[in-house]
């Protein structure tokens, strides 16, 4: 059988040949198909992405129907239980898991630059004390592609490296710089001899005494940054690489990444459900509110996926995780009314026959609540995360010869040519 794709066009009768690789055909093949030779050829229309892939990946694998969910060909659910973030990370951007050596060097690589520089400190101690979490974050990715001149130079492996171990480092500091000046206390230096998850919690928690994070729940932040690590193509990721195809740093990219993150539907979705959550308050408030959303009044926050259409494997992680956290912390008293939510929702046919399930950010906040992180910081501990699959995807973009600027192709629809009308001749 051959691997091509014959259309027939029926607007001229001719008939075309594409080849066919990889489950796709390119687009551009499309173009031969006229109906006149100065028509500029056949385009696809597909507002969202629904079925348009727009690069060739090695990175992160998605089976939507079957909740799989791999980094670099390793099940999420082994990586959760056996790595750690900061390994995770590597294997994200390298491609491999870490040597001994190779770990080690990575930790010291990263370890070595979480200080930031003193103008994202200040720059954030300029914001009102209730600017949301995400807009000082944001806004600090954009200062540092200022305070990293260095980083233009993206065609230089060495440089690039250097620009991937500040990232990395950076995430988390720079969250702890705006979560202290929301809470109006003063910044505490990063301590590089932590974990990862372990110094981020210092950095957040310190007080007058010295804090030490519980085990517990530092392993299981470092469990939530690995399952938010990558996750291919989406809004954020695809925003990392549109950015990224005009050949600009990697902290103006990152900037547009958690820009995109930011919004309600996607990284945003995990704020939304804890306040939710809290609106509902209690059991017997449930039907009212499914009421409401099979009205369409409203989306029920923390469900369903554009990929996902069984189940999204992260959110049972998180699930398991959540019985580890509570066991330390207490149960959090919005649980049984997630739980409850959860259990209405997947009986009812409107969900059912939608295919819409728990996502990763349905139980996530109430994990990041009980561990005493306020509702405005959830999509920042995301971000974190998210900063190893971006950057893996900005490497990956930068080394495929296939990748141009990043542009898409439109339907006009709007009006014809006409003349300009002077401003006294308009009605
Ligand atoms: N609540 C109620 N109905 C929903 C929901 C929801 N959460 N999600 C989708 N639907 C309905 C839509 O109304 C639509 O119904 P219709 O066919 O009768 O019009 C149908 O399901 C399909 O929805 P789409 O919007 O076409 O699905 P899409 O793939 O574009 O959206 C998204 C995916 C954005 C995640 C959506 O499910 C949603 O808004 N969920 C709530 C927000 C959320 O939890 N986002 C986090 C996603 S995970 C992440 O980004 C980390």
């Amino acid at each position: 059988m051959p691997d091509t794709l014959t259309i027939t066009d029926n607007r001229t009768g001719k008939r075309y040949e594409l080849p066919i690789s990889e489950g796709a055909i390119r687009a551009t093949d499309l173009r031969q198909i006229k109906v006149a030779p100065d028509d500029g050829g056949l385009m696809t229309y597909d507002p969202a992405f629904m079925n348009t892939a727009a690069c060739r990946s090695r990175i992160t694998f998605i089976d939507g129907d079957n909740g799989v969910l791999e980094y670099r060909g390793y099940p999420i659910e082994q990586l959760a239980e056996r790595s750690t973030f900061l390994e995770t990370a590597y294997l994200l951007i390298f491609g491999e898991l870490p040597t001994v050596t190779q770990a080690a060097e990575w930790k010291q690589q990263i370890g070595a630059r979480l200080a930031v520089p003193e103008a994202v400190r200040g720059l954030t101690a300029s914001f009102a004390r209730d600017a949301h979490p995400m807009g000082m974050y944001l806004s600090a990715f954009g200062a540092l592609s200022a305070l990293y001149p260095d980083s233009k130079r993206i065609a230089d492996e060495p440089t690039r490296r250097l620009q991937q171990h500040r990232l990395l480092a950076a995430a988390p500091t720079v969250a702890a710089c705006g979560y202290r000046h929301g809470t109006g206390r003063p910044f505490i230096e990063p301590d590089p001899s932590l974990s990862f998850p372990g110094n981020f919690l210092a950095m957040l928690f310190t007080g007058d005494r010295p804090y030490t994070p519980h085990p517990v729940l530092e392993r299981a932040l470092d469990v939530l940054f690995v399952l938010h690590a990558d996750h291919e193509q989406n809004c954020s990721t695809s925003t990392m690489r549109g950015v990224g195809s005009s050949h600009t740093d990697p902290y103006a990219a990152m900037a547009g990444a958690v820009a995109a993150l930011y919004g309600p539907l996607h990284g945003g979705a995990n704020e939304g459900v804890l306040r939710m959550l809290t609106e509902i308050g209690s059991v017997s408030a449930i039907p009212g509110i499914i009421e409401q959303v099979k009205a369409g009044k409203r989306r029920l926050m923390g469900f369903g996926h554009r990929v996902y259409k069984s189940y999204d494997p992260r959110a049972l992680i998180i699930k398991q995780t959540a019985d580890q956290v509570f066991a330390v912390t207490g149960t959090n008293p919005l649980l049984d009314v997630a739980l409850a939510l959860e259990r209405i929702a997947l009986e009812d046919d409107y969900f059912v026959s939608r295919r819409l399930y728990p996502n990763v950010d349905f139980y996530s906040g109430l994990i990041y609540q009980a561990m005493g992180f306020p509702a405005s910081m959830f999509t920042v501990l995301f971000a974190i995360g998210r900063t190893a699959g971006w950057l893996a995807q900005w490497e990956e973009l930068v080394n495929d010869a296939e990748q141009k600027i990043a542009r898409p192709r439109q339907i006009y629809f709007g009006s014809a040519r006409r003349d300009f009308v002077p401003l006294e001749q308009r009605g």
